[in-house]
């Protein structure tokens, strides 16, 4: 198929984009770079041995986008492209509404002009609020979440629902994304963010790689095995290969599917600090604050369905995600500079 990607520059794009290449998928990118490099796009085509199309254009521009499909035929849209950062989203909710939604809104009446109608798009755990069940399976409620991130998934999947029910020809796959950390083992893609991580792997990384002095664990009085928070971390390499997976659902016509991607184990804090540094022989000094406002204690899936219905499991394990967490991080202390 041909694939529009959209911020295929970012984290997990990047590595989608190899998976799809991979698989004899043709694609193009646009990204506004507001959270990535055009870095990215080169070290994949060095990866791939390819030429990616690649518009540095938001998501946002309606004219822009339409000139990138008039000149490529795209059968389906992978939307990645979005504002990510929880605590941002609290102090900014304009800009988070108006980046998620108003630009899903714009792609969408831009895919529709040009007669596409297959989209998979990047949803998260995060919708499921406080899950009722766990492990969490598609048919749990989604439920209240506790920051404008959180909606804009809630929203947006809300919509591509709506679509189809008005026409059934679309093809819709929401993918519920649990905590994807590691990097593709070249070394030479990972994840890039700005200022202070949010999310626990790249502190840790960073605090191995020297740049921050040590990690703070938001909580150990959590109704947890050791007391602080369980999620369920999955390798980014096997999250991207559930997107080719995906594309075979649409490719037969799925209508509306939705799924966790998801390992199916939960770790704690304390088990990823420990597995980081026996699996990467480096120390990582911590200390225990108070809980982070928002966080749950324990969220790990049931990713059956997605092995069930598209065949995609998670294969690495939790060694392979801090081993390579590692060697990107150790090969580009800066990332991508
Ligand atoms: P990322 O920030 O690395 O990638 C997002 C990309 O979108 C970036 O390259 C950014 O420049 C681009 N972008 C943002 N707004 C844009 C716009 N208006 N126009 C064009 N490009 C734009 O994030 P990621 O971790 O790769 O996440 C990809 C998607 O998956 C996001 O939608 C995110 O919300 C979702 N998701 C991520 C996680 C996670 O833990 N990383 C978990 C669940 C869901
Ligand atoms: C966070 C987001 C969620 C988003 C997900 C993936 C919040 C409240 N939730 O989920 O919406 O979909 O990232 O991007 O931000 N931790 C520490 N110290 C740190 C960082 C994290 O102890 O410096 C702990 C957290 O308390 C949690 C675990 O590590 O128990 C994982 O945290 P994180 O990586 O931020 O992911 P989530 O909280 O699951």
């Amino acid at each position: 198929m041909n694939i529009l990607v959209t911020g295929g520059a970012g984290y997990i794009g990047s590595h989608t984009l190899i998976e799809l290449i991979a698989s004899g998928h043709s694609v193009v990118v646009v990204d506004n770079l507001c959270n990535s490099s055009k870095i990215a796009i080169n070290r994949v085509e060095k990866i791939t041995g390819t030429s990616i199309p690649f518009y540095e254009t938001d998501i946002r521009d309606k004219e822009a986008l339409n000139i990138i499909l008039d000149k490529h035929q795209i059968n389906c849209c992978i939307h990645f492209a979005g504002l990510k950062a929880v605590g941002e989203s609290v102090s900014h909710p304009h800009e988070y509404y108006d980046n998620n939604i108003t630009g899903t809104l714009t792609l969408i009446g831009a895919l529709r002009e040009h007669g596409i109608k297959n989209i998979i798009f990047s949803s998260s755990a995060t919708v499921y609020g406080e899950p009722q069940v766990i492990p969490v399976t598609e048919d749990c409620p989604k439920g209240i979440c506790t920051n404008p991130y959180g909606w804009t998934k809630w929203m947006i999947e809300q919509m591509l629902i709506d679509l189809h029910t008005a026409d059934p020809t679309y093809n819709v796959v929401l993918l519920r994304y649990f905590n994807p950390i590691g990097a593709h083992e070249s070394g030479l893609i990972g994840e890039n963010p700005n200022g202070i991580p949010n999310n626990l792997m790249p502190y840790i990384t960073q605090v191995a790689v020297g740049k921050r002095d040590k990690l703070h664990i938001f909580g150990n009085d959590y109704d947890t095995p050791d007391g602080t928070g369980v999620r369920d971390y999955i390798h980014v390499v096997d999250l991207a290969k559930g997107h080719v997976k995906a594309l075979n659902a649409i490719q037969s016509n799925c209508g509306v599917e939705v799924y966790n991607l998801g390992t199916g184990k939960g770790y704690s804090v304390l088990d990823i600090v420990k597995a980081f540094e026996r699996v990467n022989d480096v120390k990582i000094p911590y200390v225990i604050d108070d809980r982070r406002p928002g966080d749950i204690a324990t969220c790990y899936s049931d990713p059956s369905k997605a092995w069930t219905a598209l065949g995609w499991k998670a294969e690495y394990g939790i060694e392979e995600m801090c081993r390579d967490s590692w060697n990107w991080q150790r090969q580009n202390p800066d990332g991508y500079g």
